[in-house]
């Protein structure tokens, strides 16, 4: 009988934790714990109200670590679910009511991206196509407010702006957007998704309607996730069925996930803010270590601490091809990304370099290296050796 393959650790540098980080030991453990036991959630008899009393727990966890009421807290699949839902539930609750405009910022991941522009273009039957704006980003990818704010009016269902960008790691001025928002009565979302566990999120205090977050960037398993929305919030489900989740996500809960999750969130926000001044030392030696190899570089996002986030470096290399890059550190056992990982693969430059005002070659001549957890300096050791041979063997490459 065939049997699933075994993955052996391989003995790898790992500088991809911003496409997915090792689940952390306290995750598994709690995953471990619930996986022998029978019960759904939403069944009444004792095996039922067991696997709920895990699930409510897990809430409770989720929505302190993240600043929200654990009636706030709604268990998705992951980020890409949850951002789908913020946008298209959002927007299918309002357009009825004349709201049909849609603003995002222009480097949205495309789990915000793709949902908003299929709203504005091939939305069908009884719904109005949105107006979608994608309001432009500084050189270092911050929002240009004057432009939200010109673009948010009366009409507007909802406005979403990241928290942090996944690809250069820019903060944005979340608070700012949410205020934006609520001044004409337009829903405020924001991807989180890679900023929970690196910088502070509260969503009480941010003033969103919406955030999203998902367990597999910060520790633990891979799909699950939330999305947090405020009571008062109107939202039309995406997902048709059994009514779970306040009958926003029908779909029965994954409790192993759901208590793998929560526990991975709760280490991760309390590790915050030392692991944010550790991860910022080792990426300033990463830093350090590319330029010395390559002074031409270009690096990405704002050059202050304050104003991104600590394990994200997206380098420009003239003269290379992300693409060559990225095999040649591949076969030196070094895992890097051209970007972020859902396109990862797709040969298309970046978007969220070109809104950077990156021209197509320079935008395909950019690797990103993210840390996590499990980094240290040995990593950064490692690319320092592997550099020199992989930059000149990309150079070549590019000159034939
Ligand atoms: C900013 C951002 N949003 C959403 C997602 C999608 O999350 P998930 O993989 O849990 O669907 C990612 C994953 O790369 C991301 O980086």
């Amino acid at each position: 009988m065939a049997s699933v393959p075994a993955r052996t650790d391989l003995a790898r540098t790992y500088l991809d934790h911003a496409a997915t980080t090792p689940m952390v030991p306290v995750a598994i453990e709690a995953m471990t714990a619930q996986l022998g036991h029978v019960g759904n959630p939403s069944s009444l008899h004792a095996s039922g109200r067991a696997a709920r009393r895990v699930v409510e727990e897990s809430r409770e966890i989720v929505a302190a670590s993240l600043g929200a009421k654990p009636a706030e807290v709604v268990f998705t699949s992951g980020g890409t679910e949850a951002d789908n839902l913020a946008i298209k539930g959002a927007y299918a609750a309002s357009s009825p009511r004349g709201r049909d405009r849609v603003v995002i910022s222009a480097i949205e991941h495309h789990a915000v991206l793709d949902p908003a522009r299929w709203l504005a273009d091939r939305l069908g039957a009884d719904l109005v196509r949105a107006d979608l704006v994608e309001v432009q980003v500084s050189t270092s990818g911050v929002v240009i407010l004057d432009e939200l704010i010109r673009a948010v009016d009366e009409r507007t269902a909802v406005v979403s702006v990241m928290w942090a960008n996944n690809e250069i790691g820019t903060l944005q001025p979340v608070a700012e957007v949410a205020r934006i928002a609520r001044r004409v009565g337009a829903l405020a979302h924001s991807d989180a998704v890679q900023a929970v566990g690196h910088v502070p999120v509260d969503f009480a205090a941010s003033g969103l309607d919406l955030l999203t977050v998902t367990g597999h960037k910060l520790g633990g398993p891979v799909g699950v996730g939330a999305l947090l929305a405020r009571r008062e919030v109107s939202l039309e489900p995406t997902q048709h069925g059994g009514g779970q989740e306040r009958d926003l996500r029908s779909g029965t809960l994954d409790v192993v996930a759901v208590a793998g999750f929560a526990a991975a969130l709760k280490v991760a926000v309390e590790a915050q803010t030392a692991e944010r001044a550790r991860l910022e030392r080792l990426r300033r030696r990463l830093v350090e270590t590319v330029l010395a190899a390559a002074p031409d570089a270009v690096v990405h996002g704002p050059a202050d601490p304050a104003l991104r986030l600590p394990n994200v470096v997206n380098v420009e290399l003239p003269g290379c091809s992300a693409d060559a890059l990225l095999l040649l550190f591949d076969a030196a056992g070094l895992d890097c990304s051209t970007g972020s990982a859902c396109t990862a693969g797709v040969a298309q430059p970046s978007h969220v370099l070109l809104a950077l005002g990156r021209s197509v070659t320079q935008a395909r001549s950019a690797l990103r290296f993210s840390l996590g957890h499990s980094s240290t300096g040995a990593d950064i050791d490692a690319l320092a050796r592997a550099l020199p041979e992989v930059l000149s063997r990309a150079r070549a490459a590019a000159r034939t």
